[in-house]
């Protein structure tokens, strides 16, 4: 499959088969490309929680839904939860960070969460980032420490959905050569 076709396939799946599990293999090769994302002053400023058992993986599911909005109900469906913790970043990277004015880390994990989701999606793996959750809920049910920032649950599964086509603004809206 070439890189374009890899980024083709990936979409947010947002229904998954509840019965059938992730192979080990799999989430291990997952979990290598996860490793080898990079980083600023490579600082890995990230934590990965899999979080596989059935209770803690629906209380976590519940924590992302919103009855009222009708918002990640779907999420109770994956068989897991792969929470992306920011882990405090190395000196380099705070110095720059805080010279420059950018969070380094937030940049770091939204990269890593695109090679989780592109491995998977190269594994045959649905799943679906997702950036709308109860933080200090997620946080009290998997005894993250307050001082840890939970940035992304990403939900894996065998997605029940087709392909959609991808909705994006055109090259010529996204791109200028040479000047803003
Ligand atoms: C940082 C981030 C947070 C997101 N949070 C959610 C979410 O809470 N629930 C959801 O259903 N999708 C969520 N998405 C998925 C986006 O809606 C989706 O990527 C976008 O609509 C493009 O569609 P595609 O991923 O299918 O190409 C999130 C995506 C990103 C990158």
């Amino acid at each position: 499959m070439s890189f374009l076709d890899l980024v083709s396939k990936r979409q947010s799946d947002r229904a998954f088969d509840p019965h059938r599990q992730i192979e080990q293999e799999k989430l291990d090769r997952i979990l290598q490309a996860a490793q080898l994302a990079p980083s600023a002053c490579n600082a890995q400023p990230w934590h990965f929680i899999i979080v596989k058992d059935e209770l803690l993986r629906h209380q976590v599911a519940d924590a992302t839904s919103t009855k009222m909005l009708g918002i990640n109900h779907f999420t109770k469906q994956a068989p897991i939860h792969l929470i992306i913790v920011e882990e405090p970043a190395n000196f380099s990277s705070r110095m720059g960070s805080f010279f420059k004015k950018k969070h380094f880390p937030h940049i770091d994990i939204g990269i890593v969460a695109e090679h989780i989701c592109l491995a998977a999606t190269d594994e045959g793996i649905g799943s679906c980032m997702i950036g709308w959750f109860d933080e200090k809920r997620i946080k009290k049910i998997l005894n993250i420490p307050s001082s840890n920032n939970v940035v992304l649950d990403i939900v894996l599964g065998y997605s029940t959905q087709d392909l959609r086509p991808k909705k994006r603004k055109e090259i010529k809206e996204l791109v200028s050569y040479d000047k803003y």
